[in-house]
């Protein structure tokens, strides 16, 4: 990591498609030099709601560029959203030379990714990253998607930015909820490499996760193996999302999910009640989220969820802790997950 005044980069070592993930306040304003030399066309995605906007910038370096504003809610993470922007592409003469730029959480860097990977068979795409939990974990490592009504994310590419910004000036306008959401997947980091990330500042607890997130994809960009290891919690976390029609954000799913799969390899004689114990403590206690199941929620739905789940290649699937540390783990049974659930809080 290189540190430098009131900034920090990271670089994500791909070979000829390494980028820099560069984190600060008011870094967005770099956004005309990530852009290709060759562009002279740049398709803003974004939100209405999102804090800030980089079209100025981009203007003032001789960039013409067209705004979306797609809807708010994970329901216009879709083919129909991903449809309207390829249009809009297709209406201002997007060239191969050109650009899209994502300026927003997961969501948004999600779809302009997706349609970046799309666009004439693929062009760049830059990421300005606007909340914990884009910046710690969406907008790197270049995995793009919409949903559809039967999972999360089933449709998408692995396409990679040309660079990310992550503007910690936005961080201050997030909503508690979303603060916690970013933390969700900060818990999950402090599981993989059992660092303290909360002794950090804010600005070197979100690079520390950068590079951790950063070593993982330079080392199996498209999750062969190790890669899955970012999915830890998420097994469960994606189904609750789904069952819950997204009530329950995705961060605070992945909290629920942590202790879920702490549960589960206690279950299967792979951790003590002590680790499990642990699970609750950093999940609840430190990072301060709940770790309940939500009220409601049938366990026979988000089984049947559970292996509909991209990691599902052999039976249930998941990523569990274990003497070797997190490891993924296929052909769980559904008496165990059955059981784990049976072992949850519910709220
Ligand atoms: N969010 C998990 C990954 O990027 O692999």
């Amino acid at each position: 990591m290189a540190v430098m005044n009131n900034q920090r980069t990271v670089r994500v070592e791909l070979g000829e498609r390494s980028y820099n993930v560069v984190i600060g306040a008011g870094i967005r304003k770099q956004i005309a030099q990530l852009v290709p030399a060759t562009a002279k066309r740049a398709i803003v995605v974004t939100q209405a709601t999102i804090p800030f906007s980089v079209e100025e910038d981009l203007v003032n370096a001789g960039i013409s560029v067209r705004t979306i504003n797609i809807g708010l809610g994970e329901e216009f993470k879709s083919i129909a959203t991903f449809e309207m922007i390829m249009r809009e592409c297709a209406s201002f003469g997007l060239t191969r030379n050109d650009v899209i730029v994502g300026v927003g959480g997961g969501m948004v860097t999600d779809i302009a990714g997706f349609a970046a990977s799309a666009w004439h068979r693929g062009i760049a795409v830059v990421h300005v990253s606007t909340t914990l939990v884009g910046m710690v974990d969406a907008a790197i490592g270049g995995k793009t998607g919409v949903n559809l009504a039967e999972g999360k994310n089933l449709v998408g590419a692995f396409w990679q930015p040309r660079g990310v910004l992550c503007d910690t000036d936005a961080l201050a306008s997030l909503s508690p909820r979303e603060t916690r959401c970013g933390n969700g997947e900060m818990a999950k980091y402090h599981f993989l490499v059992g660092d303290d990330l909360l002794g950090l500042s804010l600005i070197d607890r979100i690079a520390r996760c950068v590079e951790i997130k950063a070593d993982i994809v330079g080392s199996d960009e498209r999750e062969g193996g190790r890669r899955m290891l970012l999915n830890y919690g998420h097994t469960l976390a994606h189904a609750i999302e789904i069952a819950t029609e997204f009530s329950v954000a995705h961060g605070e799913a992945v909290a629920i999910g942590l202790v879920y799969a702490a549960h589960l390899a206690r279950e299967l004689g792979r951790i003590s009640d002590e680790r499990v114990t642990q699970h609750r403590q950093v999940v609840e206690g430190e990072y301060g989220l709940s770790c309940a199941l939500p009220n409601g929620v049938h366990h026979d739905e988000l089984i049947a969820l559970m292996h509909g789940d991209k990691k599902a290649l052999s039976g249930l699937t998941f990523v569990l802790d274990g003497i070797n540390g997190v490891e993924p783990v296929t052909a769980v049974s559904v008496d165990a997950v059955r059981s784990a659930l049976n072992r949850m809080e519910v709220r």
